[in-house]
């Protein structure tokens, strides 16, 4: 029996892979072609849970047939020494995964940041090259011999480095890339000029600010890497091949089948956002083990949203409680209950509009907010039915 098998129908977190991977083939063989090409770097902007990760993940694992990739998630970094770290850990892991013989570099590597200072500088002179110099300046910090920018500016150089001694072509990937515009004015700059200058590199990043968008990215005159990247901006994903997915992942992995005003209810409730849709689809899936369901109706998609939101209750209250200011509270109150424009905001709270203007440019650059036209709506469906149910 199909069922038997210990296949899940969704999946959430990890690798989103094929047969988990829906949509998203424009964005895909776009980035691919400009990582393989080398002919621009990207930056891949959505709202959190919209799939930049697994889409980025998913670039990773096409060209690193044929090219080195090093992906690095920025989240959590503290500063230049993490970014360093990050950055050549990952390159390095890219290398060996290509080439066997490069393992032992990984472990020099990972030497150099917690073996005595002296035995080390011996050991890298021996193997020489990139990998000598990236890690000696990383022992020459550890002496406070070089500060800070010289880490990064080493960091920067090291990719270039490494694939123009191997021949190789690099592809960085720096995941929530906004995570770094807090510690180092300077990180910006010295990315310019290596943008400018390498040939062998090229960049892939991501955020979920347009607030950086604009900073780094977008102002003429201001921004540090004006014009100097590709933008992508994801969407949520197209009904019609979220209802696809459902059916397909149903009949094949449970046998299955689910009606079309229980697919309409699904995209009613979550639309085209694949954490929410991957999560609801394991609830359901749940329903099918533990109640043996052989159809799937609307009313059981209702229970399972329920369920969903319960689970995600935590995280939203978390959310709700640290991240917004009482006037944000306020305006995401009124506009969970229906989109609206800021004189319509600013009415049902009795306030003059000019003072909602601040609270609402700021949540639309955090994208907690979306703007069509001159109306506003929350982002995050599923946090604005949360929101209507607090
Ligand atoms: N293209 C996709 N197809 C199917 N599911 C996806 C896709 N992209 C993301 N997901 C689902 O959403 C979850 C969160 O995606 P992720 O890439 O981590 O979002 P982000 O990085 O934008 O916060 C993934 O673990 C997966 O379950
Ligand atoms: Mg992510």
């Amino acid at each position: 029996m199909a069922n038997e098998k210990a296949v899940p129908a969704f999946k959430v977190g990890g690798r989103i892979e094929p047969p988990y991977f829906v949509d998203r083939e424009e964005e895909l063989s776009q980035l691919v072609h400009d990582a393989r090409t080398l002919s621009q770097s990207n930056v891949v902007i959505a709202p959190r849970r919209f799939g930049k990760t697994a889409l980025l993940r998913a670039v990773e694992a096409q060209v690193s047939r044929e090219m080195l990739a090093a992906y690095v998630s920025c989240l959590g970094m503290l500063g230049a020494v993490d970014f360093h770290d990050r950055l050549v850990e990952a390159v390095l892991s890219a290398f060996a995964a290509k080439h066997g013989k490069a393992r032992r570099l990984l472990a020099t590597w990972r030497d150099v940041l917690r073996k005595p200072v002296v035995g080390m500088r011996e050991i890298l002179e021996e193997i020489g090259g990139s990998i000598e110099g990236v890690g000696s300046i990383r022992l020459k910090f550890r002496t406070r011999e070089v500060d800070e920018p010289a880490l990064l500016a080493a960091a920067l150089d090291f990719p270039e480095r490494l694939a123009e001694e191997g021949g190789e072509r690099i592809l960085v990937i720096l995941d929530e890339f906004q995570a770094l515009a807090g510690f180092n004015g300077h990180l910006f700059s010295l990315f310019k000029e290596r943008m400018e200058s390498q040939r062998r590199v090229v960049y892939l990043f991501s955020g979920s600010s347009l607030g950086l968008l604009t900073e780094v990215f977008g102002r003429e005159g201001k921004s540090p890497l004006y014009q100097m990247v590709g933008r992508l901006f994801l969407g949520e994903i197209p009904e019609p091949h979220v209802h696809r997915y459902y059916r397909e992942r149903l009949r094949d992995v449970h046998g299955v089948d689910i009606s079309k005003s229980a697919l309409n209810r699904v995209t009613g409730y979550v639309g085209g956002i694949p954490y929410y849709f991957q999560k609801l689809g394991l609830e359901l899936e749940r329903d099918i083990a533990l109640k043996g369901l052989s159809r799937i109706d609307a009313p059981h998609v209702d229970t399972a949203f329920e369920r969903l939101l319960e689970e995600l209750s935590a995280d939203f209250q978390e959310r709700w409680q640290t991240r917004f200011s009482e006037q944000q509270r306020a305006i995401l109150k009124v506009l969970a209950r229906s989109p609206g424009t800021v004189s319509e905001v600013a009415k049902e709270l009795g306030v003059p509009a000019p003072n909602l203007t601040y609270g609402l440019s700021r949540l639309a650059e955090a994208m907690i907010l979306t703007k069509e036209g001159r109306t506003y709506r929350i982002t995050d469906r599923v946090f604005a039915a949360w929101l209507r149910a607090l």
